[in-house]
């Protein structure tokens, strides 16, 4: 018996470490600007990073926090009522070398909402037809385009840039989560800038397919 609790007290000793939050999050601030707990109230200098392991793939974060890329040109914004709202622009962001960005990526991983559905979208991407009818629903139908970036027809980068540019987000965002956001954005941001749209879920697999689709990398 006493072995047993001995051994069920190392594996949890040893799982611990990864569980726990890296000490890089307190020395570097990123609390000043991102919430980790939908408990926290400050911040709102940086998008929210407590549903970090149901948006993001992981190998984008090992990458973006180790050399991060602009995702929202006119820089992070909350106030639905821009442009009125001033926006924070210019800050480059923090920097982590390899080992802390990997273990600050795994602490991301786990952080989830509790109800969140997985498995609503599957692998198959669209067939060209089918594409070329989400393309215009984005951009015609929704209007998408008029507030984020995406691709023309020969690869070149077109849209608006007041919400986070979508080239590329594929290998950045899962699935499952642009799905949500497009479903029930209320989830994830109380008050956000993007419209509700009132979208079956064929609709949003389309979309949200389609969304993946739109890179310049594979
Ligand atoms: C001075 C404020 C500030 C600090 C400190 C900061 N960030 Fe950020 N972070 C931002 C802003 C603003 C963005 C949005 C950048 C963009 O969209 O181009 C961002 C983006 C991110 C993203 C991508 C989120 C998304 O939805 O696009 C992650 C992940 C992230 N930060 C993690 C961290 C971590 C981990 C730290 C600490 C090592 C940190 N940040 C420190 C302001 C900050
Ligand atoms: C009126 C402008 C506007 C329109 C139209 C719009 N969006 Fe957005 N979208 C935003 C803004 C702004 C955000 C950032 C979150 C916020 O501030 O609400 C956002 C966020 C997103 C995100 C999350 C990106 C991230 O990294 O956090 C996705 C995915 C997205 N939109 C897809 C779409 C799709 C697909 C459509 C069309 C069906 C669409 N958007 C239409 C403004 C818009």
């Amino acid at each position: 018996m006493r072995v047993w609790i001995g051994v069920l007290l190392l594996i949890f000793t040893s799982v611990l470490p990864v569980w726990a939050e890296p000490e890089e999050i307190e020395r570097k601030g990123c609390r000043d600007c991102h919430r980790f707990s939908s408990k926290e109230t400050q911040a709102v200098r940086g998008p929210d990073l407590f549903y970090a392991g149901d948006k993001f793939r992981e190998n984008w974060l090992k990458e973006f926090l180790q050399s991060p890329t602009v995702i929202r040109k006119v820089g992070y914004i909350t106030d639905p009522g821009f442009p009125s709202g001033k926006p924070e622009v210019g800050q480059p962001h923090s920097v982590l070398t390899e080992e802390e960005s990997a273990r600050v990526s795994t602490f991301l991983m786990t952080l989830h909402l509790p109800d969140f559905e997985t498995g609503k979208v599957d692998d198959v991407p669209l067939s060209k037809g089918v594409r070329a009818q989400a393309k215009m629903l984005f951009e015609r139908n929704f209007g998408c385009i008029a507030c984020h970036e995406a691709l023309n027809l020969v690869g070149k980068v077109r849209g608006g840039v007041s919400g986070p540019t979508l080239v590329n987000s594929g290998l950045r965002l899962k699935s499952d989560w642009i799905f949500h956001w497009l479903k029930t954005p209320e989830k994830f941001l109380s008050k956000g800038r993007m419209p509700v749209f009132d979208m079956g879920d064929e609709t949003a697999i389309r979309i949200t397919k389609y969304v993946l689709s739109i890179r310049t990398k594979q």
